[in-house]
């Protein structure tokens, strides 16, 4: 970038953000383009309160390079990467060249299983686009978020959110369908496995096109987009239940057809969606889906949440539960508060 062009930094060149993961009620799984992270098929979540990334990032002239460190330890190589490619797309907006630092927590404990890539993101978006000085509206902070990790697109705006595929980078974005309030369920999350996950997501959408399956499930994921979001805009426990269910097993059915093939249920995981099923044949309502590990997210309203997390408890194998609310959207923080 020509020195003419570059922009004086802001006076206080740092900000911090928090953002909530979220749990796909429709899942993203698989690319049309790998490097803008635009997906095959729109998605639909609900943010998780209470679970969260805090994360500051402060652009410093005097840094040679952009530095990380995650729950207190130093992140290099391609972790570093991932978030230097989002800082890159920043400067390249704010056109300003300083390298930044970024501190980042998550409240949540790392071998629980609960992806911090989306809540990471979206918390790295909106703190650095603040800490640049630029003035970016929750459209541009979602499609931000988005080219860091997909999921994180939804981590953006609050409650209940829909990402639609899009075309291209300009409209793939995730926005708000109903505000938290709109309808008290809980997320109660099983946990089965402390194991470290052998594929990750961004290994595993690559692979989600060598499954024959895949065609059929994208096929028809409008179908089950428009079920889901009726039931929700409804609150419509039973259609809700069924369409998450049938898109949680239609992406599983995906990963384990692709080459090679990835089985991410342990036998545990199996029990609790069993577990689950039975029990909403006997009328107590609740649901499962499972992202890209074995944990399994149990969903309920949250007047049963309390009930069904114990119950949960009691399945062999479930070594702890997590239990969230509909979450807000991502958000600035004053300076010093939560310190
Ligand atoms: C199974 O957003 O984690 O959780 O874009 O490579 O970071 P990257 O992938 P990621 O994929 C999420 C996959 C999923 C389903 C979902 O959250 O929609």
């Amino acid at each position: 970038m020509r020195k003419g062009y570059l922009r004086k930094m802001p006076s206080d060149p740092s900000a911090t953000a928090f953002a909530n993961p979220n749990i796909a009620f429709i899942k993203y799984w698989g690319n049309r383009d790998e490097a803008l992270r635009l997906p095959v098929n729109g998605s639909i979540s609900m943010n998780l309160d209470g679970l969260f990334t805090r994360t500051t990032v402060s652009f410093q002239p005097s840094l040679p390079f952009d530095e990380l460190i995650v729950n207190g330890h130093d992140v290099t190589g391609p972790g570093l990467e991932r978030v230097s490619a989002i800082l890159d797309l920043i400067r390249g907006m704010a056109r300003i060249e300083e390298q930044a630092e970024v501190i980042s927590e998550n409240n949540f404990p790392s071998g629980a299983g609960i992806a911090s890539s989306a809540s990471a993101f979206a918390a790295l978006a909106l703190a650095a686009g603040k800490a640049a000085g630029l003035e970016l509206s929750e459209r541009e902070l979602s499609r931000l978020a988005r080219r860091g990790s997909g999921s994180a697109a939804r981590s953006v705006p609050a409650g209940f959110v829909e990402w639609r595929a899009g075309t291209s980078d300009e409209d793939s974005f995730a926005f708000s369908i109903a505000p938290p309030e709109h309808w008290a369920l809980a997320d109660c999350i099983a946990v089965v496995s402390a194991v470290h996950k052998k594929t990750g997501s961004t290994e595993g959408h690559a692979l989600a096109g060598t499954s024959p399956l895949q065609a059929a499930r994208v096929e028809d994921a409008p179908r089950r987009l428009d079920i889901c979001r009726r039931a929700i805009l409804e609150r419509d426990f039973e259609a809700l239940a069924s369409a998450v269910e049938l898109d949680s097993d239609m992406m599983h059915a995906v990963m384990m057809t692709s080459s090679p093939a990835l089985h991410y249920w342990q036998p545990a995981s199996l029990a609790v969606m069993q577990t689950v099923r039975q029990w909403r044949g006997d009328g107590i309502p609740a649901c499962y889906t499972v992202d890209a590990g074995a944990n399994v997210h149990v969903v309920c309203p949250e007047k049963e949440a309390q009930e069904i997390a114990t119950r949960l408890r009691g399945i062999a194998g479930v070594t702890d539960v997590l239990t969230a609310r509909a979450g807000g959207p991502a958000k600035l923080l004053e300076k010093n508060l939560g310190d």
